[in-house]
C-alpha cells in the first residue's frame, strides 16, 4: 500500500512536470534532441501485428557548439556585459559572472558537443533494439555528409549500434563502414547528401527573410522588459536573439540553463516560430525548389522499401554493386530535412484553411509544420516498411510442443505498408492511412510518391542544369558503393585496441 501510494505520489509529480512549459523543446534548431509529440494521436510503437522489415533515415547531426557566425555573437554579448559597470537583478544577476562556455576556441565551435555524441550513440542503441535487423558479428554501412561533425554523428550512432558483445576485440567482425561524400559542393548534383548546394535555382526560392522580418516585431519588447532588471546597462534587440540561442546551446554544452529561464512562454512561442518562418521558406514547403532538391532521396529510398526479397533482387548486373543494410541512415545538416517534408507533402495541409502557407506575421497553432519537431539536433525523417498480419494477436496463443511460432508479421497473409516518422513521431501520408496504425499501403505508397516526383520535378531540369556536364538527378550512393557520381570515399570506424592490451 505504501509502495503504491509513493507510485501514486511519482505518477502525478511526473504529470505535472510533464504539462510544465519547457523551452528546450521549443528552440527550433537550438533544441536537444526530444522525441516530437504526436501531432495526429498515432502511437510511435511498431503495431502489434506488424513487424519493420526495412527502415530509411535521413537525420541531422547530434547537438554542436555554434557556427563562427553565432560564436562572434556570444563574444560580443560577453564584451557587452563585462565592459559596462551596471546592476543586474533578479533572473539576470547571474550575467556579471557569465563566460560564454567554449573553453578551447580551435577545437569545440563547428563541431560535436558530449551532448551530441551522446544523441548519437543513444539513437544507435535504440534503432538496434527497435529493428533487431543486424545479427551479432555483421558488419554495418552508413552514409554521411563529409563535414567532421556529421561523419562524428555517424561514427557515434554506429557505436551505439554496434556496442553489444566482445567485438571490440575482434577487428574483422562488427566493423562500421561511413560511406562519407564531399559536404556542400556544387558539383556531385543530386548525387549527394547536401543536393541543395547543387542546385542553382534553389537560392532564389529562398524567401526566409521573412524570419528576420517576424524577429524585429518582438525582440525590441523582450529587451524592454528585460532592461527594468539592469541599472546602468541595455540590451539590444540582438542581444536578445543571442540570449534565446544561449538557452539550448549552453544547455547542451554544459548543462546550465539560466538563459531558458530569463524568458516567458510568449517569448519562446515568438522565438519558435521565426525558426518555422526560417525552415518552411527557406529550404522547406514554402521554397518552390525545396520538394526538387528532397525528391532524389525519397525516390532512391522508395525504391529500396519497394524491391521484394534482397534490396538488389530487381537490379542490373551494373547496378547490384552493393546490397544496403535493411536499416538505411544517411546523415547530414539541418537544411536537409525539410526538402524532404516538401518531397513528401507532408505538413503543408490543414482541415482549417488558412494555416499553409504559413503567415509571415501571425502563428497559427493550428500548424503542423514545427522546427523544434524536426530540425532539433539528431532531428530525422524516417521511412519505414511494415509486415503486417491481417489481425493483432489474440490474447491466447496455444503452443504446440518443438516448435516456434511464427512472430507477428511474417505469416503468408502478410501484407506491405510504409510509416512516416519524424523524430519519433508518426506524420500520416496525406489520404493513405488505412493500414495498421495509420499506415500506407506499400503499393499505393510507392504511386504517391511516384505524384510527388511530378509536384517536385526533374533536378536537372528545374535546377536549371541541362547540358550541364557531369548534372544528374539520381541519389545512387545507397546501391553503388563507390559511386563516382557522389565522389564518396569509405571511412572504416575506428577499432579499440583492447585486442592488443588483452
Ligand atoms: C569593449 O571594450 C573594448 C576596449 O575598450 C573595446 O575594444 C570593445 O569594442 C568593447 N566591446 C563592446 C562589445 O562594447
Ligand atoms: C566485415 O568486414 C571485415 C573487414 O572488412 C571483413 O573481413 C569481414 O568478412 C566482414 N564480415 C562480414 C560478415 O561481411
Ligand atoms: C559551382 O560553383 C563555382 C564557384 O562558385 C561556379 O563557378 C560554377 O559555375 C558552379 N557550377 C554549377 C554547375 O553551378
Ligand atoms: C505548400 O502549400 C502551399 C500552399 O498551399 C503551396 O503553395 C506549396 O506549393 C506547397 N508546397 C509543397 C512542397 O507542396
Ligand atoms: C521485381 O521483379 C519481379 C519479377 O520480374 C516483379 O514481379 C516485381 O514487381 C519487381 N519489383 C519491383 C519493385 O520492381
Ligand atoms: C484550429 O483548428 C480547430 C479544428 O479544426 C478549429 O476549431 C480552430 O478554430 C482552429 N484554430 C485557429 C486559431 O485557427
Ligand atoms: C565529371 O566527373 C569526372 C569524374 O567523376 C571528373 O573527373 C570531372 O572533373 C567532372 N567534370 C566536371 C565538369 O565537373
Amino acid at each position: 500500500m505504501v509502495a503504491l501510494t509513493l507510485n501514486l505520489a511519482l505518477a502525478a509529480l511526473v504529470v505535472v512536470c510533464y504539462g510544465r512549459f519547457e523551452p528546450l523543446q521549443h528552440s527550433g534548431p537550438a533544441s536537444p534532441y526530444f522525441d516530437a509529440p504526436s501531432q495526429y494521436g498515432i502511437s510511435p510503437s511498431t503495431p502489434a501485428q506488424c513487424t519493420v522489415e526495412r527502415a530509411a533515415y535521413i537525420l541531422r547531426h547530434g547537438s554542436r557548439y555554434p557556427e563562427p557566425g553565432s560564436f562572434a555573437g556570444w563574444q560580443t554579448l560577453f564584451e557587452k556585459l563585462q565592459n559596462a559597470t551596471y546592476t543586474a537583478r533578479g533572473p539576470l544577476a547571474f550575467l556579471p559572472s557569465w563566460v560564454p562556455p567554449v573553453d578551447d576556441v580551435p577545437h569545440q565551435p563547428l563541431y560535436l558537443t558530449s551532448t551530441g555524441a551522446g544523441e548519437a550513440f543513444h539513437l544507435g542503441v535504440d534503432l538496434r533494439k527497435r529493428y533487431r535487423f543486424t545479427p551479432g558479428g555483421d558488419n554495418f554501412t552508413v552514409w554521411a555528409a563529409g563535414q567532421q561533425r556529421v561523419v562524428d554523428t555517424a561514427a557515434y550512432f554506429v557505436q551505439g549500434y554496434l556496442s553489444q558483445g566482445n567485438y571490440l576485440s575482434a577487428p574483422a567482425e562488427n566493423r562500421g563502414v561511413i560511406v562519407s561524400m564531399p559536404d556542400s559542393v556544387n558539383y556531385t548534383f543530386a548525387d549527394s547528401l547536401t543536393p541543395s548546394n547543387g542546385c542553382p535555382t534553389y537560392k532564389g526560392g529562398d524567401t526566409s527573410s521573412k524570419a528576420s522580418t517576424f524577429r524585429s516585431t518582438y525582440q525590441g519588447q523582450i529587451a524592454a522588459r528585460l532592461n527594468h532588471y539592469l541599472d546602468g546597462l541595455a540590451l539590444s534587440a540582438s542581444d536578445i536573439g543571442v540570449m534565446q540561442d544561449l538557452c539550448g546551446f549552453q544547455a547542451e554544452v554544459n548543462g546550465d540553463t539560466r538563459f531558458c529561464d530569463i524568458f516567458e512562454e510568449a517569448e519562446w512561442k515568438n522565438y519558435e516560430y521565426a525558426h518555422d518562418l526560417n525552415y518552411y521558406y527557406g529550404s522547406g514547403p514554402g521554397n518552390p525548389f525545396s520538394a526538387t532538391v528532397g525528391y532524389p532521396w525519397l525516390q532512391a529510398v522508395t525504391g529500396l522499401l519497394a524491391s521484394e526479397q534482397s534490396s538488389s533482387a530487381n537490379m542490373t548486373e551494373a547496378e547490384r554493386a552493393f546490397n544496403p543494410p535493411p536499416l538505411v541512415m544517411s546523415f547530414t545538416h539541418d537544411n536537409n530535412l525539410p526538402p524532404v517534408v516538401s518531397a513528401l507533402g507532408v505538413w503543408n495541409t490543414s482541415s482549417t484553411r488558412g494555416v499553409y502557407p504559413l503567415s509571415p506575421t501571425r502563428p497559427d497553432p493550428n500548424r503542423t509544420f514545427r522546427s523544434s519537431y524536426l530540425v532539433s539536433f539528431l532531428g530525422h525523417i524516417a521511412l519505414e516498411r511494415l509486415s503486417c498480419d491481417p489481425h493483432s494477436p489474440s490474447s491466447g496463443v496455444r503452443h504446440s510442443a518443438g516448435r516456434i511460432d511464427p512472430a507477428a508479421g511474417t505469416s503468408a497473409q502478410a501484407l506491405k505498408y510504409v510509416r512516416i516518422r519524424i523524430n519519433d513521431a508518426v506524420v500520416p501520408v496525406p489520404g493513405c492511412v488505412a493500414g495498421p496504425g495509420s499506415s500506407c499501403p506499400l503499393k499505393d505508397f510507392v504511386s504517391y510518391v511516384r505524384k510527388r516526383g511530378v509536384v517536385a520535378g526533374d533536378f536537372v531540369e528545374r535546377c536549371g542544369l541541362q547540358g550541364v556536364k557531369n548534372a544528374t538527378s539520381v541519389l545512387d550512393i545507397f546501391t553503388r558503393v563507390p559511386s563516382k557520381n557522389a565522389q564518396t570515399f569509405e571511412l572504416l570506424l575506428p577499432q579499440s585496441n583492447a585486442a592488443t592490451a588483452l
